[in-house]
């Protein structure tokens, strides 16, 4: 658990992690280099971790050496993911792709619901299948063959999915022929998953707008690849900042790919300049309510930034309205700022902040990922401590979180249970 008193502006600069959500598909792609590839400046992340062991286990040689990490997928002698390494990381089912590309079969489970609701994967089993991959549900056990059948086609996506996207480029890269993927994500990570693949040999473009086309390839080789900055770890120190009337400047990250946040965090009164050089923010003692926050697929107000924006605005003069269009449940963090002394009313997706002049201490649980860096921003805000219990779900998916917040001058620590 962490235990926080705030109650002091945050001040400093930090350099942030690469992006968590590049790094894991970029990992998973390895698998089709057959070869060494340097993941260089590598967060150390559970996520990471969990991806290790997964790669470990398909018989890939995977270390780190200094702060890059070395995956040697040239050893590879497994198809399969067992069912208790699916359960730990549930974007694991990113691997589905990369596997049937490189052995033309895998098996692996559903990677299961999670802290957001249900996690379907029918948008990936019918892109893959699309490709002519023979896929055999049986109970929760996915039975993948006829990979090396696979043939180009042309791929609809019902909705822009992050991760069917990712998983149709990865084993298209393999299949023969053209491979047109339509309506897919434009997400930053998904332009970088494409630019690691064409580093490995792979034939792939269009990624970053809604059509990805991706020429068959039969030989691969290693590369050094550097993902960029994480967006949403960069708006979490922002949020920081912003809830604690204080100043940073966040360097390592793509401005561009976070200017609904920064326009959001502009709104509600903050002095912003965006350029080559980082983010600088400067916000004033007391944030003002903004117009309503509805989260879209990218290039719209990211989902995963709505907790932690909520929660910068939780003293706020005025309300804030946030409508969650992504995920069937992406509030359960809201329970716990109520017990902060936050006032949001929930309507289904609808949540509205109305702004509060103190927050209050006390104990709180991390739901998920995002929501449990939202209670850290919540609990800077009150002198009052606050402790924050199972943080295993932040330290999924930011590097040396308390540290980083130290770093900007907040009283947090870590202490284990
Ligand atoms: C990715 O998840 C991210 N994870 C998520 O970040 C992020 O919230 C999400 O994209 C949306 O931006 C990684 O990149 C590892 P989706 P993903 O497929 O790929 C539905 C974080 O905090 N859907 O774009 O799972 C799905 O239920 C994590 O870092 C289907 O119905 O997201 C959801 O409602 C959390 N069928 C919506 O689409 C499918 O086959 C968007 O999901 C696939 C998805």
């Amino acid at each position: 658990m962490i235990t926080v008193r705030g109650g002091k502006p945050l001040r400093g600069e930090l350099t942030v992690q690469s992006a968590k959500n590049s790094v894991l598909p970029v990992l998973a792609a390895t698998v089709i280099s057959g070869d060494a590839c340097v993941i260089e400046h590598c967060p150390r992340l559970e996520d990471v971790d969990a991806s290790a062991a997964i790669l470990r286990h398909l018989g890939c040689d995977v270390r780190w050496q200094g702060d890059d990490l070395l995956v040697d997928s040239s050893t590879m002698s497994r198809w399969d993911i067992p069912d208790d390494m699916m359960r730990r990381m549930r974007s694991s089912v990113i691997f589905l792709g990369a596997i049937i590309s490189r052995c033309g079969q895998a098996r692996l489970s559903y990677p299961g619901g999670c802290e957001l609701g249900p996690r379907p994967i029918d948008l990936h089993l019918s892109a893959l299948r699309t490709l002519g991959a023979q896929i055999d549900e049986q109970g929760a056990c996915l039975d993948c063959r006829q990979g090396a059948a696979m043939r180009g086609a042309e791929i609809v996506l019902s909705l822009p999915s992050v991760g069917a996207t990712e998983n149709a480029m990865l084993a298209a890269c393999t299949a023969r022929g053209t491979t047109v993927i339509s309506n897919a994500a434009r997400e930053p990570e998904i332009v970088d998953l494409q630019r690691f693949l064409r580093k490995i040999g792979a034939e792939v473009r269009g990624a970053g707008s809604s059509t990805v086309i991706v020429e068959g390839r039969r030989k691969f080789h290693g590369c050094r690849h550097r993902c960029i900055g994480d967006r949403i770890a960069a708006a979490t120190y922002l949020s920081c900042a912003a809830a604690t009337g204080g100043e940073v400047m966040v360097r390592g990250v793509d401005y561009r790919h976070l200017s609904t946040v920064t326009m959001a965090l502009q709104q509600a009164g903050c002095q912003i300049h965006s350029g080559e050089q980082g983010i600088y923010l400067r916000a004033p003692a007391v944030l003002q309510g903004i117009c309503p926050i509805r989260t879209a697929p990218y290039p719209g107000f990211p989902t995963d930034a709505q907790a932690v924006v909520m929660a910068s605005l939780l003293r706020a003069k005025g309300s804030t309205m946030f409508v969650e269009n992504m995920f069937q449940s992406r509030y359960r963090h809201v329970a716990q700022l109520l017990r902060l002394g936050a006032d949001i009313r929930l309507e289904g997706r609808v949540a509205v902040v109305c702004g509060v002049e103190k927050l209050r201490g006390g104990t709180v649980y991390c739901t998920d990922l995002r929501g449990g860096a939202a209670l850290a921003v919540a609990a800077l805000q009150t002198e009052e401590e606050t402790q924050i219990r199972q943080i295993r779900h932040i330290q999924r998916g930011y590097e040396d979180f308390s540290g980083t917040l130290r770093h900007l001058g907040a009283q947090i620590q870590e202490i284990g249970v």
